[in-house]
């Protein structure tokens, strides 16, 4: 007999699919390469040149990031748009938990069309108007011009905070949702994983974005190879 699933249904899981495999797995791979700043400029260049000298980039890219990240993001906020918030109603973790994770979303969305259209595009106005797409050899300092102004940066540990969030706390709901953690110790057990993986991502993150301005981001200089050397332009602002 064939099983038959409604289109809401298949819906939810491609949304819940597309949030943890190409999505999570590319942020994973994201927050490694921008850590590669914490050894300086060339290292952070030649990382990202490597990225550009993928073969078949372009349609990677496209398929493999911007088709998941706008289906993901735009069913996301109509999901969002039907929530019945009732976490004044009855304050249990999660209940708050269920709002972040819309709230997080919501501004993820704007912040990753900023944040996409500011470096790898450079086409926001009266910031960075240089691509990182193409220009390898400029990376670090594109990134490093515009983490010097104290609003991008704060905009950017922001976006990163809220990225960890909701991935981790997505992980959880996946989890939950596909049946793999029933009973209700497992659940919290790996609900308490999940806050420890977001304060993670959040660390790793925020230190990688602190390396564009600070030799070693927020880790001792001793651990990164490039301290020994002249720091970057203009990179100790923080
Ligand atoms: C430390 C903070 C961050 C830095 C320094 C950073 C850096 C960059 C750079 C330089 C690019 C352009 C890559 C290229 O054109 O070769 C880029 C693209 C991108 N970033 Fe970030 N990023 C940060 C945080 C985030 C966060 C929190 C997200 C949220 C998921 C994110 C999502 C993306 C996406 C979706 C792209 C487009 C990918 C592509 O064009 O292939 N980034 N980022």
């Amino acid at each position: 007999m064939a099983v038959k699933f409604s289109k809401t249904f298949l819906l939810r899981k491609l949304h819940q699919i597309t949030g943890i495999v190409p999505l999570g797995m590319f942020f994973f791979v994201h927050m490694f390469t921008n850590s590669k700043a914490m050894n300086g400029e060339a290292a952070f260049n030649k990382a990202v040149k490597e990225i550009h000298d993928i073969p078949f980039l372009l349609l990677i890219e496209i398929f493999g990031i911007f088709v998941p990240l706008i289906f993901h993001s735009v069913y996301g906020i109509l999901i969002s748009a039907e929530a019945k918030p009732n976490a004044l109603n009855y304050g249990y973790g999660r209940n708050w938990f269920y709002m972040l994770q819309r709230a997080t979303g919501i501004f993820l969305f704007f912040f990753i069309l900023f944040h996409v259209l500011n470096l790898r595009f450079g086409l926001v106005p009266y910031l960075n108007m240089t691509p990182v797409a193409g220009n390898a050899d400029k990376a670090f300092a594109i990134v490093a011009g515009e983490f010097q102004i104290t609003w991008v940066m704060v905009v950017y540990i922001f976006g990163i905070l809220a990225t960890a969030w909701h991935l981790a706390y997505g992980f959880f709901l996946f989890a939950v949702d596909w049946g793999i953690v029933i009973g209700e110790k497992a659940q919290k057990f790996t609900l308490a994983a999940g806050l420890g993986l977001a304060a993670l991502l959040s660390f790793v993150g925020i230190n990688a974005a602190f390396s564009f301005v600070r030799p070693c981001g927020l880790m001792p200089k001793f651990i990164c190879e490039e301290t020994k050397k002249p720091a970057p332009s203009g990179a100790a602002k923080f």
